[in-house]
């Protein structure tokens, strides 16, 4: 289920990296995933210098909500989902700006509490 969730978050950075490509005339594209760990939860960061998001990001958790042509609108509500059921926590921010531009693009961030040696989840 988390590889599904992470799946769909690396396609929606991809397909937001390659609308800016094709606005944008020798655009160098990148997505980053970066993963941290602590206190009993692990981080993972998937960052992406296009687009950006919308205005109204509290919105595109939702089904059906979709700004792309071929869009379902069904991923990010996947994600949350996925994340919720595993007492998680999803968050859509500004990525930090890549070096090569200054363009703020998309950040989702997952925080996911990790196993501990009796097999549950920290924290819970
Ligand atoms: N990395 C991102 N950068 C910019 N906008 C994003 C990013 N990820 C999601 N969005 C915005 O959130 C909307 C909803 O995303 P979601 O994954 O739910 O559906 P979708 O990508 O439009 O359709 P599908 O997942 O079926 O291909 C997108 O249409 C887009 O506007
Ligand atoms: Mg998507």
């Amino acid at each position: 289920m988390v590889s599904q969730a992470f799946t769909n978050l690396v396609k929606n950075a991809r397909e937001s990296v390659t609308a800016k490509l094709a606005a944008e005339d020798g655009f160098s594209g990148q997505v980053r995933v970066v993963v941290t760990s602590e206190d009993g939860t692990v981080t993972i960061r998937i960052q992406d210098n296009g687009v950006g998001f919308p205005p109204q990001r509290a919105r595109l958790f939702e089904p059906y909500v979709t700004n792309r042509d071929s869009g379902t609108g069904l991923g990010l509500s996947i994600v949350k989902k996925i994340v919720e059921e595993h007492d998680g926590r999803l968050e859509l921010l500004d990525a930090p700006a890549f070096e090569s531009n200054k363009h703020h693009g998309a950040e989702v961030k997952m925080t996911l509490p990790t196993i501990n040696a009796e097999g549950q989840r920290n924290g819970s």
